[in-house]
């Protein structure tokens, strides 16, 4: 009961009834869709939104202009009480700040796993915080899984995808112990088609150097980075993912740090999607289904096969410092395909450092010179997609609070098959749709001599607002 426009006024006319109606209908949906994602017009860089959860109300006169095309506000004037309180901002508040919470791994987990643990395998979703470490098997893997809305919702509320670096095959997860300086990259083979920028690899090479490589690349690179590379053919021109390319070394962690997985390079494959019935395959295509669908437009219909999870933590630079080696970047690549459209969803975590100092950073923190490549180049002196303003500009370390693909800051999805699309940084299809999808219901009856108006509105979620 936040808006009671109409108590104070004797006998409205009809007409301004049915304005309050409107403006009602106004009002609050629209300003639940900016409060539900701020960083709408991520791709125009507005410097205002998006950054770690301190969001301003919005009032209407400001909604309009991010909401350029919606007719409403052509046909209305709105100048009084504008709404700018609407019951579900709380709501959208605590569930942003609940994502927050887990991108910062919760304190009880940072006791457990410091407390040392036993080696016994555990299932990755058993009540042990300590389990978030452990690669599930497929022997003590639930089958015939059904997932429930609650744990869909629980699942998809955490930042990065799945990464472990116990359990599994080798009780390392997915650690890649054979990722070193001295063997920066491996070769990974996959028994399906990855099509990307026009072209389709069954293989792909997981480099230490924030990328996933599928040609080789020219003996040296010069700084600013330039894709394609122009000499080609006489140089090779690399086909990539880029999601932090610059020279790595892996870092180190601290005591107190509180995820204890070590510093690395992490990889996983998951295979067969559509047809799997264990827990985790069935957790990994809902929860990759949902973030693609939400993330970009046009992928309503998408269900992935296979997906590729690619984890950097906690990344040094080469060149640096002993101490430098606690300066570090954690980032993860999502590919998800169906062997026909490809999605790429970067997660970034935490950028300490912007440049190695084959690039003109310096040695103690990194920074200076020309920051890390982010984007993506199809190879053989075809196309490439280079990530503006992030890119090899100091605003790279914007990435880690820009982007908000399915609420997250930090979180970038592209559509990568044949061109390089940016996803639409929504955070909730059915809040999008919200404005067309309102049922108003309005009632009013004489009060002595006041006339009030009850008016309810029920939206695409079925959520109920009286007035
Ligand atoms: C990948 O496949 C190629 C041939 O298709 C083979 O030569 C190579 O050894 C395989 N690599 C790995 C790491 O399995
Ligand atoms: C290691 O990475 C985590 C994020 O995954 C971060 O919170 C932590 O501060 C990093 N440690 C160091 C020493 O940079
Ligand atoms: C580029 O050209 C080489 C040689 O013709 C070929 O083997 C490769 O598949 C082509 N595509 C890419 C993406 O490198
Ligand atoms: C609004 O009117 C409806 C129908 O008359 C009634 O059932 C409902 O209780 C009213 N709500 C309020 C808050 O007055």
């Amino acid at each position: 009961m936040r808006n009671e426009p109409s108590l104070d006024r004797d006998f409205p006319s009809l007409r301004s009834i049915i304005f309050w109606c409107i403006l009602l209908l106004l009002s609050s949906p629209i300003s639940v869709q900016i409060m539900a994602h701020p960083c709408d017009d991520t791709f125009e860089y507005d410097e205002d939104m998006c950054n770690d959860g301190s969001y301003e109300l919005q009032s209407l006169p400001e909604t309009e202009d991010l909401n350029g095309g919606n007719n409403y506000e052509d046909s209305l004037e709105v100048e009084e009480e504008k709404g700018d309180e609407v019951p579900q901002s709380d709501d959208i508040f605590e569930e942003r700040n609940e994502a927050k919470e887990e991108v910062s791994y919760p304190q009880n987990i940072a006791g457990k796993i410091a407390g040392g643990k036993s080696e016994e395998h555990m299932r990755y979703n058993s009540d042990s915080p300590d389990a978030d470490r452990y690669a599930s098997r497929s022997d003590d893997s639930v089958q015939d899984y059904v997932l429930t809305e609650a744990r869909l919702k629980e699942i998809r509320s955490k930042f990065l995808y799945w990464f472990f670096d116990k359990g599994g095959d080798n009780d390392e997860g997915d650690y890649q112990r054979d990722i070193q300086s001295l063997t920066p990259q491996i070769h990974k083979n996959f028994t399906f088609q990855l099509p990307f920028f026009g072209f389709g690899f069954n293989y792909a090479r997981v480099s230490m150097n924030g990328y996933l490589e599928f040609s080789d690349p020219p003996p040296h690179y010069t700084y600013p980075l330039v894709f394609p590379i122009k000499d080609w053919p006489k140089k090779n021109d690399p086909s990539f993912i880029g999601i932090f390319f610059s020279k790595c070394r892996i870092g180190e962690i601290r005591p107190t740090d509180i995820d204890k997985r070590k510093p690395g390079v992490y990889f996983r494959v998951e295979r067969d999607l559509q047809d799997r019935k264990d827990q985790f395959g069935v957790e990994m295509r809902e929860r990759l289904k949902w973030d693609i669908r939400e993330g970009v437009d046009g992928a309503e219909a998408f269900v992935p096969k296979h997906a590729i999870v690619v984890t950097w933590k906690n990344m040094s630079f080469t060149g640096g410092i002993d101490n430098s080696l606690y300066k570090t970047n954690t980032f993860q690549m999502v590919l998800a395909t169906d062997e026909v459209n490809t999605y790429a969803m970067f997660n970034y975590v935490d950028i300490q450092w912007t440049s190695h100092t084959e690039a003109g950073g310096d040695t103690v923190n990194g920074e200076g010179g020309i920051s890390a490549f982010v984007g993506f180049n199809a190879g053989n002196g075809t196309r490439s997609y280079e990530y503006k303003p992030y890119s090899q500009t100091p605003s790279i370390r914007d990435l880690t609070t820009k982007g908000c693909a399915n609420g997250f800051p930090g979180r970038h999805i592209f559509k990568i098959d044949e061109t390089i699309v940016p996803g639409t940084c929504k955070r909730d299809e059915g809040l999008r749709n919200e404005p067309t999808k309102l049922d108003i219901f309005c009632h009013s009856r004489f009060l002595t001599r006041l006339r009030v108006l009850n008016c309810t509105i029920v939206t695409s979620q079925n959520k109920l607002i009286t007035v």
